[in-house]
């Protein structure tokens, strides 16, 4: 039997899968998504939302498709692995993720004949069915300059009022000197957010958020202060270190049977496995 079933949850508390309905809003992720979907309305064209490894970029991408998808007003596609080689193959996948009409197969088509087409589509799309065509990027620090290049082009199909097409990337902080390089595409963001980890206050709503979505019931807390307060200092805010931790110090506490709720002591005990685990790993290499 799962531990978390033991402990009487009816799904995985800390499964470190992006899965929306999981995502806690502090108020910075509530500031970010408000923004975007205002974005997204006004049609304004590019954003950036930059972030160390672990702040939840691809956590609020999920977030961000969940709201968008199924309304009929938007077009919608994401982007998970930014690895393209060429220009060309880059905007070859945007046609056949939008399913752009286009009668021309992968060879025979040159970069502007695919830029028509993507030009003709967006246009069709904003004037004749009033729906806003929308690009999610993750992992957009991946992305060679040649695409960014590509991006910029398709930012310049635009009318007095707006943009054609909405960009969202989302990606580490390198991301940011690689944009810098390119002025004539810095200039063309309108909004820019870079994610922070968490404070204290945060990774304890963060911890019990998760607890009570995963059916927790109980009013004695799993998680005392004490526990919670070494977790955040640990994993200094982030929340894929958070959400490790405590999947850890709850298999510890189904392990230790004495043990009614996860105390710092626990949690002291499962960072020492942790960090005594790499030493083993280390030495058998
Ligand atoms: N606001 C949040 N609420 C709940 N869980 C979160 C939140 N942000 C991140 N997580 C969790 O932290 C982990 C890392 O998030 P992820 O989105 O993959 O980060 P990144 O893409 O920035 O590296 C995931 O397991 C995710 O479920
Ligand atoms: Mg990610």
């Amino acid at each position: 039997m799962s531990y978390y079933k033991l402990l009487g949850f009816d799904k995985e508390p800390f499964s470190t899968s992006p899965d929306p309905s999981f995502l806690y809003l502090s108020r910075e992720y509530e500031l970010v998504l408000t923004n975007l979907l205002i974005q997204l309305r006004l049609r304004r064209g590019l954003n950036v939302v930059l972030g160390d490894v672990g702040t939840g970029k691809t956590t609020l991408s999920r977030k961000l498709v969940s709201e968008l998808k199924g309304r009929e007003d938007f077009i919608l596609h994401i982007i998970l692995n930014a690895n393209f080689n060429t220009e060309k193959e880059f905007l070859y996948s945007l046609i056949e993720n939008y399913e752009v009409p286009f009668n021309q197969h992968f060879q025979e088509a040159t970069v502007s004949s695919i830029r028509n087409a993507l030009e003709n589509f967006l246009l069709q799309k904003a004037f004749s069915e009033n729906r806003t065509t929308v690009l999610i990027i993750d992992e957009a620090q991946k992305l060679s300059e040649s695409t960014l290049e590509s991006l910029r082009v398709l930012l310049n199909y635009e009318t007095n009022e707006f943009k054609l097409i909405q960009i969202i990337l989302l990606g580490q902080l390198e991301l940011c000197p690689n944009i810098m390089k390119m002025p004539n595409f810095y200039d063309r963001i309108d909004f820019k957010y870079t994610l922070n980890p968490l404070g204290f206050t945060e990774t304890k709503e963060l911890v019990n958020f998760r607890l009570k979505k995963a059916g927790y019931r109980s009013t004695s807390p799993l998680f005392l202060d004490e526990a919670i307060r070494e977790i955040h200092y640990h994993t200094k805010g982030y929340p894929r270190g958070i959400i490790r931790q405590c999947h850890c110090c709850l298999r510890a506490l189904v392990m230790s049977k004495t043990k009614m709720a996860v105390d710092r002591e626990l949690v002291l005990e499962v960072i020492q496995k942790d960090v005594d685990s790499v030493w083993e790993t280390t030495a058998i290499r």
